[in-house]
């Protein structure tokens, strides 16, 4: 019977009760799904949200969390003490920025004989079961690994009776809760996808027990349930990929106007947190953008009007952080957006050079552009180490030579960076820069008002011609003297 089909997902927070679900819900999810209606429907869809923050046991009242950092201490990949402590003050910091989580405990576990299908050996394992068991008030566990298998996940669930969640589904998590555009929205819901369906199989390998977070099957078959969210995720999943064809192809027009209109770009990557929105909002005066002091604050790629000091505009286009060990997947679903980044005439690496592990995340950001840019580009690339007024001694040999060195919060070093952007971006749009005897009772001056940047005009000794400096496209400049073929060019 269908009403026996219940489904009873029992979430291991100590504030929460088990919740159920019928297949009636599951048919309404599918009629919404299934409907042909813009996205809006897709993103309206909360029994879904609902459905999947309880697969992923992330209730809404939050978690105190015990986060384990493994450290591997020989092979070829062992890590560094040191090392180990920043990736757990990362993972802890991953944790804060989810509203009601909080970390109640951390810990570096060193593991002297890392075991291949294990993540613990059975010593450290058993100690860690022990502690975790014994603390009320540990209500998940954070496993700083890039990504947990399945049978993982059911084994560390098991014995730890706690959610145990790994750096994928906390940054999914953030990821989600910090989406703004509906794009972004649909992004973090298609990058979830794959998620869900590894949950799904942990819950056919067999239902976890009910005091871990996990899942029982009360009454009804489970295979039919499950058959049932497989086509509703594989429907999803469609109209998701669908809907952000059809916004990535609308975004392509608007780049196409820009370009038309030939405004230079300029790309600002870089680690989360390193300053990206704060160095555009020094660099434009753009009020109206809002830095905030937490991973993953910008997921949306934003573009930002602002002037060089040639009065040249140019767009400055904000892009969502990079993180080390970022999931693949979600990589792939921000790709889309990134392509503006990769598209653009400039690309401006900003890096937080008062972080202790500065060097490495600057490797991470690297790497992964190494994937999306050609080789000139990356030859092209300025790199910005932002937040000099933290430095002290012990950053001296942080950053590279041809680095510009600034903080955007004090406005160190903002002007030099501002002439470098324009010197770059004049020399990879092949803009020309050329000063015009020109009429003063003329048309010139408003034909190079409209179709060049005007950075300056004097008369000149004879009070009959301006001398006019401009930043010009060589196609305008064509156009200029095919149009006014007696103008004198100094
Ligand atoms: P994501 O959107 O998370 O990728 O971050 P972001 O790189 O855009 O960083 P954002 O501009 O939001 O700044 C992060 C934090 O660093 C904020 O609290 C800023 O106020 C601070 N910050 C940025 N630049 C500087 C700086 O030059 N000096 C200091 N002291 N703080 C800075």
């Amino acid at each position: 019977m269908w009403q026996m089909s219940l489904v009873r997902w029992v979430l291991r927070c100590r504030q929460l009760d088990a919740v159920c679900f019928s297949l009636q819900g599951n048919k309404a999810i599918l009629r919404q799904i299934s409907s042909e209606g813009q996205f809006d429907d897709v993103l309206s869809d909360t029994e879904q949200n609902k459905y999947l923050r309880e697969i992923c046991s992330i209730p809404d009242c939050g978690h105190q969390v015990f986060v384990i950092q493994p450290q591997v201490k020989t092979g070829p990949n062992r890590v560094s003490h040191l090392k180990a402590e920043l990736k757990l003050d990362e993972n802890c910091a991953l944790v804060e920025t989810l509203p009601r989580w909080n970390v109640v405990n951390k810990a570096v576990v060193p593991l002297k004989t890392p075991v291949a299908s294990q993540i613990f050996p059975p010593g450290a394992f058993t100690r860690l079961t022990q502690l975790i068991t014994s603390r009320p008030d540990i209500s998940a566990v954070l496993l700083g690994v890039d990504r947990l298998k399945s049978d993982e996940f059911l084994k560390l669930q098991q014995a730890w009776a706690v959610p145990v969640f790994d750096r994928y589904t906390i940054v999914l998590q953030i990821f989600k809760d910090h989406a703004k555009s509906k794009e972004a929205k649909l992004q973090v819901a298609l990058a979830e996808i794959p998620y869900i369906r590894s949950r799904l199989s942990q819950i056919e390998m067999g239902s976890y027990d009910q005091q871990t977070g996990g899942v029982q099957f009360a009454g009804g078959t489970g295979d039919t349930f499950i058959t049932v969210r497989r086509q509703l995720i594989q429907e999803r999943e469609s109209k998701l990929k669908r809907i952000l064809r059809d916004l990535k192809n609308q975004r392509g027009l608007l780049r196409r106007n820009r370009q038309r209109k030939q405004i230079p770009s300029v790309a600002v990557v870089g680690y989360t947190n390193a300053g990206k929105t704060t160095v555009i909002k020094a660099l434009t005066g753009d009020s109206g953008l809002t830095p905030r002091n937490q991973l993953f604050a910008t997921l949306d790629v934003t573009a930002h009007a602002g002037f060089l000091p040639n009065r040249m505009m140019a767009v400055f286009i904000d892009t969502v952080g990079f993180i080390s060990d970022i999931p693949l997947d979600l990589i792939n679903a921000f790709s889309a957006t990134l392509e503006d980044a990769v598209l653009a005439d400039v690309i401006v690496h900003v890096r937080d050079i008062s972080h202790p592990d500065s060097a490495a995340q600057c490797d991470d950001v690297i790497r992964t552009l190494k994937t999306m840019l050609s080789p000139t580009q990356m030859a092209n690339i300025i790199e910005v180490c932002n937040k000099a007024d933290l430095l002290t001694c012990n950053h001296a040999n942080n950053f590279h030579n041809d680095s510009f060195l600034v903080s955007a919060t004090s406005g160190q070093g903002l002007s030099d960076l501002r002439n470098e952007i324009q010197d770059v971006l004049i020399q990879s749009t092949g803009q020309l820069e050329k000063t015009f005897r020109i009429p003063m009772d003329g048309e010139h001056l408003s034909w190079l008002y409209k179709e060049a940047t005007v950075k300056s005009a004097e008369p000149d000794s004879d009070s009959e011609h301006l001398l006019v400096s401009v930043v010009i496209s060589t196609a305008a400049y064509a156009r200029f003297k095919s149009q006014f073929s007696t103008n004198r060019e100094k």
